[in-house]
């Protein structure tokens, strides 16, 4: 499997081999990891990370995993750089494409991370864009392919945006490695139209379901995986607080959803996660809504405390694995196969 020379913008642009292909690597990278066996496959290069939105993970994931490979790594944070301000994508692309072997972008219009994939000359990685967020997907199904030992088949329940830039790529990763992926939501928040069907045709492919619904017993009811993530994604403004506690506040993770998952199911979130008053945004929502929207009075979001911090939740495990895959997408797009 040779994806040197490829950029990873979205689950859409692989097929299904070349997605397990990323997984083995990731497996063999952690395992080197763990046993502290040297993989400095990339010396000599450099990458640099652009972000025009906060992180701690993505960009984390993204500069251990370049040490651990031998590179060398710039940051370029939301506020620093000339980057659509003063200078064009393109121009930029451009520009960095001569200084660097491969390129992280972090930000909003996913056109810019196409464009700059368009015209850099070397591999760019996708760390999220408001469209999609490819790199979490494959820590995510690592997570489960180690926790359940295989992927097709699974019942994955995504509750909550399910519109968001997770739940599209989640329902692409779903619909490519033959997963069922079933979105629980009020419909405003279900995916567009148009990926709902792209994804329906790759299903049809390799046996995936995909469905609807806002019934959130019903589409919990036996699932292996209950995913959730914010239910206010980063760029979006202060003002759809209120709108979104009023659609998703009931389709909040808690305890009764995931024992009518039953027991052996467990609970996932990319992180960042709402379930206490110990951030400033929790803090925050609770003092203002909670009078309105009681579930949300001690700072639980989209979550409960008692899910997240419990034997069934794998939150921490998928962090981790953001590192190892993120490893293994490097590795592959600017070296090739490895022996
Ligand atoms: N899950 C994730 O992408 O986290 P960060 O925003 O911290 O990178
Ligand atoms: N939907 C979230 C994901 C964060 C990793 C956001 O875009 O803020």
């Amino acid at each position: 499997m040779d994806l040197k020379g490829r950029s990873f913008l979205t689950l859409l642009d692989f097929s299904k081999e070349e997605i397990k292909y990323l997984l083995t690597l990731s497996e063999t990278l952690k395992d080197q990891k763990r046993k502290g066996i040297a993989h400095r496959y990339l010396e000599n290069k450099n990458v640099v990370l652009l972000f025009q939105k906060d992180s701690t993970r993505t960009r984390c994931a993204f500069e251990a995993g370049a040490y651990d490979l031998g590179m060398g790594v710039t940051y370029l944070g939301p506020s620093g750089s000339q980057m659509g301000k003063k200078e064009s994508i393109k121009d930029t692309a451009r520009v960095l494409g001569r200084m660097y072997e491969g390129i992280q972008f972090r930000g909003y219009k996913h056109d810019d991370v196409e464009s700059l994939s368009e015209h850099a000359g070397v591999p760019v990685w996708n760390g999220l864009t408001d469209m999609y967020h490819p790199t979490q997907v494959l820590a995510d199904f690592l997570t489960i392919q180690e926790t359940f030992g295989y992927l097709e088949g699974i019942n994955f329940t995504y509750v909550g945006d399910a519109r968001n830039n997770m739940g599209n790529s989640l329902m692409v990763g779903a619909a490519k490695l033959g997963l069922n992926f079933t979105a629980v939501a009020p419909k405003a928040l279900w995916p567009e139209g148009s990926l709902i069907e792209h994804c329906e045709a790759i299903a049809s492919e390799t046996g995936a379901k995909i469905s609807f619904t806002e019934d959130k017993m019903e589409g919990t009811k036996g699932a292996d995986v209950i995913y959730t993530d914010v239910w206010v994604s980063m760029g979006e403004a202060k003002e759809v607080w209120q709108q979104r506690l009023e659609q998703l506040n009931d389709y909040q993770v808690d305890r009764a959803m995931m024992e009518n998952a039953g027991n052996t199911s467990i609970f996932m979130h990319c992180l960042p996660a709402f379930h206490g008053t110990d951030t400033e945004v929790g803090a925050q929502i609770a003092k203002e809504f909670a009078k309105k929207y009681p579930r949300v009075q001690n700072g639980e979001m989209e979550v409960t405390n008692d899910v997240i911090e419990s034997n069934q939740s794998k939150v921490f495990e998928e962090a981790e694995n953001r590192m190892h895959t993120i490893k293994a997408v490097m590795l592959a797009t600017m070296h090739g196969p490895i022996n």
